[in-house]
């Protein structure tokens, strides 16, 4: 699908003599996350040693991938830029905008209907500025890209946290923002923070009932959500190697949930097997030419503590199944632990659904070793007591799966095949009887499991497993099932044992698919019209944000202190307000609906200070800004973590927050409001955080001197009359301070490309 080979061997071109020249400088074997990071610099070959956790560098990715939800904000900024073209290969993938239901052949059809002027929009942007477009169940981006564009020692970027699948492959791929994004297509440097380097080294073969998920439920479970902040994963050891390439990528994906910048694996037989296979060949005979720079210096896998800041090591041999929940993918239960944790947590033992799919588990291999469980329940007289759904990652899989007889079985024990598209994984899941709110558990494949994630429902607990652990599970309808140890009883009366699973890593016939959803761009798309219908409730033109007026703010007023746990789908919900993801004024109206006030316990429940009456945060918000007065968000720890959507940043912009101040923030998040042009601060003392009370209104001060590694003043003015002063931390370097003084990062790529 139009990969491009020859931006690959330009940079397998460049990689020796860069790696090489990094190697010099620093003096020491190179981990294989430096090679690629070194080998990308903006810079061209590096001329100085950039200090992990503390430098700010610009890098230049390869490609750019997009989905089709925060795709439209990443396009509507780009279309700002003033540009005719992209400047690197980039795609959109049409999969967050399709309702699971009553399965792909209706959903699919519903779904462009419903989000037609998204889609078409999306079709026509692309169309016109030279971007691959993947149609409404085409696909999984992730799936896809790793079935079409990621390349051993690569860097993308993606509009999506779990772009970091692509790992499973060799590169480094990171979720951003669309700004982030935006930056990239316009031509222009992307940068990070060089990462800390966290090694993971795997021994041993996994065997029967584990797979791949298990080993990255058991890190998430070592590490917590909050772990691989700011530092990048690189897996190694004969643990690695053993295992496929998709099976690498499940690895990979979950990595955002242990905050991870990204994570990767060493090139090695089982991706140039992947490659073959989905029609890259040339890839493949390219990387075995560059083979050593694809992998660490040998001497790092031989003594990884001398090179890493973190070394963990998990023998694959002794691994168990685990079960990641409720609520949290990090709170890891080997499955032999579950019955115990379950009754003492009171968590519900019977399982209501089974669901296999999302980009973390939706690859051939993933359904044929779900299909040898699905097939042996038929045979042994067994049938599901939970309800069971697909969601193939591609059609290419689908096809597969489908030719194979793998979805057959699965339909054959009454499984629903949904689209191939993100569905419950993204709260996109008309489930029936959500909306009674009913204590219940799910069991499920994906990644994540926040509250309300899959189906809305604050009450549905969710636990992450591999496909065939789910698939077990929902045969069983029971979470304390342990296949290891335990029997059922099938339709004759007789206790049977499920056998482990087995699967093919690539179907023996090879793929197949008839059409596979993409469109290429046209080749000049100068004439090609991009149409955003004025009345539109979906899609909306941007306006530039204003500049900084100059001074210190002075007088906000505190709009909500958020207590514990706020993720960005707290502060910019999913599932039914993602139809608006193109409209920033319309999805303003869901900002911070999620997060829970301090002082009441609520959510959506503020006070306004200029009524003293309480009411829903985004109403609040904007009677504020009908009288031109600023606010500020008062944040815990990790604040913004779980996804990359910018308009958790940019709806508090739009509506006239000025400010978030946190206990700590997560990566993304943190970066994604100052391309906003917005205030991120941190609590240079965390207890500052009890002193913020609910009728604050908040000065910051030292703005007309701000600077990189300055802290900031707030005053806290109380309701009584008296005053608090406290410092404040941020990581803006002398760029930001320019992005926020300007109002914004695209204010100053307009300029200059205008320039
Ligand atoms: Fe989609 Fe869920 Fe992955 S929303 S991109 S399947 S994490």
């Amino acid at each position: 699908m139009a990969f491009d080979l020859e931006m690959i061997k330009k940079v397998y071109s460049l990689m020796p003599q860069r790696i090489e020249a990094a190697k010099k400088l620093i003096g020491k074997p190179l981990t294989l996350t430096e090679k690629i990071l070194y080998s990308h610099l903006d810079e061209g070959t590096a001329t100085k040693v950039y200090e992990r956790g503390v430098s700010y560098v610009d890098f230049n990715p390869d490609r750019v991938a997009m989905q089709d939800a925060t795709a439209q904000m990443a396009l509507l900024q780009f279309m700002q830029a003033g540009r005719p073209k992209v400047a690197v290969p980039s795609t959109v993938h049409c999969d967050h905008l399709i309702t699971a239901k009553e399965g792909a052949t209706k959903d699919l059809p519903f779904a462009n209907k419903e989000s037609k002027e998204v889609f078409d929009f999306l079709g026509s942007v692309s169309n016109k500025y030279g971007i691959g477009f993947w149609k409404p169940g085409a696909g999984i981006i992730h799936q896809v890209v790793l079935e079409n564009y990621a390349f051993p020692g690569g860097m993308m970027i993606g509009t999506d946290s779990h772009t970091v699948n692509a790992g499973g492959l060799g590169m480094l791929a990171i979720g951003v923002g669309g700004a982030d994004a935006c930056d990239v297509m316009a031509g222009l440097p992307w940068e990070l923070k060089f990462p800390k380097l966290i090694g993971v080294k795997l021994t041993g073969k996994l065997n029967g009932w584990t797979a791949p998920k298990d080993v990255i439920l058991k890190v998430a479970g070592i590490l917590t959500v909050k772990g691989g902040t700011g530092a990048i994963v690189e897996y190694f050891g004969e643990g690695a190697t053993s295992m496929s390439c998709t099976g690498k990528g499940t690895i990979c994906n979950m990595g955002a949930e242990i905050g991870a910048t990204t994570s990767t694996f060493g090139y090695d037989e089982s991706m140039e097997r992947y490659l073959r296979a989905t029609g890259r060949a040339d890839v493949a005979d390219l990387a075995n030419g560059i083979k050593q720079h694809l992998n660490a210096d040998p001497e790092v896998y031989a003594s990884p503590e001398k090179y890493f800041d973190q070394v963990i090591e998990i023998n694959l041999s002794e691994l168990e199944p685990h079960l990641n929940g409720p609520f949290t993918p990090d709170l890891a239960t080997p499955v032999s632990k579950m019955k115990e944790e379950a009754e003492k947590n009171g968590w519900p033992l019977k399982v209501e659904w089974g669901l296999i799919g999302s980009c973390t588990n939706s690859s051939y291999e993933d359904l044929s070793r779900a299909a040898s469980i699905a097939k042996q329940a038929i045979a042994k007289g067994l049938v599901t007591k939970a309800e069971f759904g697909i969601n193939p990652g591609s059609e290419q899989v689908r096809y597969t799966a489908d030719r194979d007889g793998l979805l057959g079985t699965f339909t054959d024990l009454n499984a629903k095949i949904f689209t191939n598209a993100c569905g419950p994984c993204i709260g996109m899941w008309d489930r029936v009887g959500a909306e009674k709110k009913e204590k219940n558990t799910i069991v499920h494949s994906f990644n994540r499991n926040f509250a309300k994630r899959a189906d809305g429902n604050p009450n549905t607990f969710a636990f992450v497993a591999s496909p065939e652990m789910v698939a077990a599970i929902a045969i069983a309808g029971d979470l304390s099932f342990n296949p290891i140890t335990d029997s059922l009883i099938n339709d004759k009366g007789e206790k049977v044992k499920l056998d482990p699973p087995f699967g093919d890593e690539l179907p023996t016939k090879g793929f197949a698919v008839e059409d596979a959803g993409f469109q290429a761009p046209a080749a000049d798309g100068s004439a090609v019209q991009v149409a955003v219908s004025p009345t539109s409730d979906r899609l909306q033109l941007l306006d530039p944000f204003s500049a900084w007026e100059g001074t210190d703010l002075k007088g906000l007023k505190l709009l909500i202190k958020a207590k514990g746990k706020c993720t960005t789908d707290h502060i910019s919900m999913a599932g039914p307000w993602l139809k608006y993801r193109g409209h920033l004024d319309n999805i303003s109206n869901n900002m911070l609906i999620g997060a829970v006030n301090f002082f009441n316990d609520k959510t959506d429940d503020v006070k306004n200070q200029l009524t003293g009456t309480y009411g829903p945060v985004p109403a609040t918000q904007r009677a504020y800004k009908a009288q031109g007065i600023g606010s500020i968000v008062v944040g815990d720890e990790n604040y913004g973590e779980g996804s990359s959507r910018e308009h958790a940043a940019m709806e508090p912009r739009h509506l006239g927050v000025r400010a978030v101040l946190v206990k700590s923030f997560a990566r993304i998040h943190e970066t994604n409001l100052k391309k906003q042009g917005m205030l991120g601060l941190t609590f240079a003392n965390k207890d500052d955080y009890n002193k913020i009370q609910e009728d604050d209104s908040i000065d910051i001060l030292g703005l007309t001197t701000f600077a990189p590694n300055v802290p900031l003043t707030l005053v806290l003015n109380h309701k009584d009359g008296s005053k608090e002063e406290i410092k404040v931390n941020h990581s803006y370097n002398e760029q930001q301070i320019e992005w926020f003084k300007s109002g914004g990062a695209l204010n100053i790529i307009r300029a200059n490309v205008g320039a």
